[in-house]
C-alpha cells in the first residue's frame, strides 16, 4: 500500500511556483474574500494567504460582514476585476443564505475565476477545452499522475455531485480517458458499485462513510473529505484503517487533497496572470 502524500507534492508545486515567480517583472495578485466568520471558511482563507506569499505572490485577504448586501459585495467583486494588481479573485463559499452564490460568481470576470466555477469555465470543462479548472478536481488529477497510473479505460467512481468537488472531478477524469460513475446520496448500492472501482474519489462530508470492504483490492482511494469529530480530531470520509488494507494508493486526511487544494489554486493564479499578460 502507497500512501499518496498530497502535503509533499503541495510543496513541490509551489517550489516550482516561486522559482517561475522570481523571473516575472510583477508579482502575480489573488483576492481572496472571506463574508462572515465561518471558522473553517476563515483557517482556509488563512492558508491561502499564506500560500501566495511562501510563492511571492500578491495577495489581498479581504473580510467582510456576514450582513453585506448582495449589491455591496457584488461591487467589491467588480471593483477587483477592475484592479489590474489582480489576477485572480476567489470568493469563499458558503456564502450566508441571504446573498445569491451563483451571481456572485458569475459576477467575476472569467479570466480572473481561479476557482474555475463561472460557467464560461464549467463550460470549457465540459468540452475538454478548459483553462482555468476548479483547484480541488485539478489538484486531484495531479495526484492521480504522480502514481503513474493510466486513467485511459479505468473504472472510476466518484462519489459526491458537488458543483465545487463532485461534478468537475466527474468531468477531469472523463477527459483522461475514464469510465466514470458519479454517485449521489441517493445511490442504490453504493458498496457494490465501488467494489468494482479502480479508482475512488470521496467527497460527501460524512467521517467514515466508505469501508475498507468496499474497496477493491489494489484500487486507488483519494478522500477529499475533511471532518471533525467530536474528539476534535480531522478525519476523511474514508475509514482509513481499514481502507489501507485493499487501497493499493491512498490519501490521507489531513495532509492529502487539501494542501493541494492550496497549491492548485496557486498555479490557476500563475495561468490567469500569463493569459492577462
Ligand atoms: N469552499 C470549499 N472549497 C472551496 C473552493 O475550492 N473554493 C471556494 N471559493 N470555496 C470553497
Amino acid at each position: 500500500m502507497n500512501i499518496i502524500d498530497g502535503k509533499q507534492i503541495a510543496q513541490k508545486l509551489r517550489n516550482d511556483i516561486a522559482k517561475k515567480v522570481e523571473k516575472l517583472d510583477r508579482a502575480p495578485g489573488l483576492a481572496v474574500i472571506l463574508v462572515g466568520d465561518d471558522p473553517a471558511s476563515t483557517i482556509y482563507v488563512r492558508n491561502k494567504d499564506n500560500a501566495c506569499k511562501e510563492v511571492g505572490f500578491y495577495s489581498e485577504k479581504i473580510n467582510k460582514s456576514a450582513n453585506i448586501t448582495q449589491q455591496e459585495l457584488l461591487d467589491e467583486v467588480i471593483r477587483l476585476n477592475n484592479d489590474d494588481k489582480i489576477d485572480g479573485i476567489l470568493v469563499q463559499l458558503p456564502l450566508p443564505k441571504h446573498l445569491d452564490t451563483n451571481l456572485v460568481i458569475e459576477t467575476i470576470s472569467p479570466e480572473k475565476d481561479v476557482d474555475g466555477f463561472h460557467s464560461e469555465n464549467i463550460g470549457k470543462l465540459m468540452q475538454n477545452k478548459a483553462n482555468l479548472r476548479p483547484c480541488t478536481p485539478k489538484g486531484v488529477m495531479t495526484m492521480l499522475a504522480t502514481t503513474g497510473i493510466d486513467l485511459i479505460g479505468k473504472d472510476c467512481v466518484v462519489v459526491g455531485a458537488s458543483n465545487i468537488v463532485g461534478r468537475p472531478m466527474a468531468m477531469e477524469l472523463l477527459n483522461a480517458g475514464a469510465t466514470v460513475t458519479i454517485c449521489n446520496s441517493k445511490t442504490q448500492d453504493l458498496s457494490g458499485k465501488l467494489q468494482r472501482a479502480d479508482v475512488i474519489v470521496v467527497a460527501v462530508g460524512v467521517a467514515h462513510l466508505i469501508k475498507g470492504d468496499w474497496i477493491k483490492k489494489g484500487a486507488v482511494v483519494i478522500d477529499v473529505g475533511i471532518n471533525r469529530l467530536e474528539t476534535g480530531k480531522l478525519v476523511g470520509d474514508v475509514d482509513f484503517e481499514s481502507a489501507i488494507k485493499n487501497a493499493g494508493w491512498i490519501s490521507p486526511v489531513p495532509g492529502g487533497v487539501g494542501p493541494m487544494t492550496i497549491a492548485t489554486l496557486l498555479e490557476n493564479t500563475l495561468t490567469a496572470y500569463q493569459n492577462r499578460k
